[in-house]
């Protein structure tokens, strides 16, 4: 079953009202008032919205988040069964530092066909190629890059790898570096990074290594409309974080994902700028009025475009 067209319209909005709440707070050093003020308006916005959903990858749960909590129901009830993953603001960091490359985030799908993401890391890698033989997580860095660069005909000092700039990834860094490979750091925002190897512009031929769980299931979604390959494996590091796993459904705490195996169906992507990015540019704001990018992905119908809308704030 696919997703109704009309959606795509109604997504694009509570992303972009999201996104224009987080944006009055660029600079304001203060993360949570600004992740509470995209979770704010991202609610109002869904509960607007012809639909039976639920959130399956949200804030948290609710003994840790009173809004867009994982299970919370979000829609009029009038409508048909939707799974919801949000991240309302991606990149808390850049807006309360005004930094580029914050995002509001959202994947739709029918009921059942997002897998429901624990609050763990993810070991993440992805490339522009469905070829199931290319790349792959339990591959060594070393095979994964030849075997990218003999796929792209390119040589691994012409390849670009993106991967976040944290200590934990010091091994694959110098790895990198050893096999000559062009590495683009980024400091916060793997959403963004994961989309960076969709489309030539963005010159990154490799995302690679561990973020957020969710933001993972949420990159895959707009992954899947753009036919690249991406692979998950969780990672747990207490028995309180398998526990609350086990509750979501998961029981194998090793199984390594394939991207056909966490958007099960049809998706709508939309990740709107805040702050100006790689991927989309940031809010501008013109006398009552808000100028916003949002890239927007339909897998059944095709759609994949970055949209300028300007609306009314
Ligand atoms: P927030 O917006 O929640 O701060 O997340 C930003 C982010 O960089 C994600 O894009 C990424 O998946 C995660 O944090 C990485 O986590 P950590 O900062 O713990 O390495």
């Amino acid at each position: 079953m696919v997703l109704d067209k009309k959606f795509e319209k109604l997504f694009l909005e509570v992303s972009c009202r999201a996104a224009l709440s987080a944006f009055f707070l660029v600079g304001k050093k203060d993360k949570i008032a600004a992740d509470k003020s995209a979770v704010d308006s991202m609610r109002n916005e869904l509960n607007k919205i012809d639909m039976d959903g639920k959130i399956v990858i949200g804030e948290g749960e609710l003994d840790e988040a009173p809004m867009l909590y994982i299970g919370e129901k979000v829609g009029t009830k009038n409508g048909p069964k939707l799974d919801i993953a949000v991240d309302p603001l991606e990149g808390t960091n850049f807006v309360a530092n005004n930094l580029p490359g914050a995002l509001s985030v959202i994947a739709v799908s029918n009921k059942s066909n997002l897998l429901h993401a624990p609050e763990t890391y993810m070991d993440k890698i992805s490339i522009n190629s469905q070829n199931p033989n290319v790349v792959d997580l339990d591959y060594s860095i070393k095979k994964n890059i030849y075997n990218l660069a003999e796929f792209k005909n390119k040589k691994p000092e012409n390849l670009t790898a993106c991967i976040l700039d944290r200590p934990r990834h010091r091994d694959i860094i110098d790895e990198l570096k050893k096999l000559n490979v062009r590495v683009k750091l980024i400091s916060d925002g793997d959403v963004a990074g994961a989309l960076m190897v969709v489309d030539e512009k963005y010159s990154v031929d490799i995302f690679l290594g561990i973020g957020g769980g969710p933001e993972g299931v949420l990159a895959a979604s707009a992954l899947d409309a753009y036919n690249c390959s991406f692979q998950g494996r969780f990672l747990f590091s207490s028995n309180e974080e398998k526990d609350r796993a086990k509750k979501m459904g998961i029981n194998d705490f090793n199984k390594k994902y394939e991207l056909n195996e966490i958007v099960t169906g049809d998706s709508i992507f939309c990740a709107t700028g805040i702050t100006p990015g790689d991927l989309v540019s940031g809010i501008e704001i013109n006398d009552n009025k808000f100028i916003s990018e949002t890239l927007i992905t339909h897998k059944s119908t095709g759609l994949k475009k970055i949209i300028k809308t300007q609306q009314i704030i």
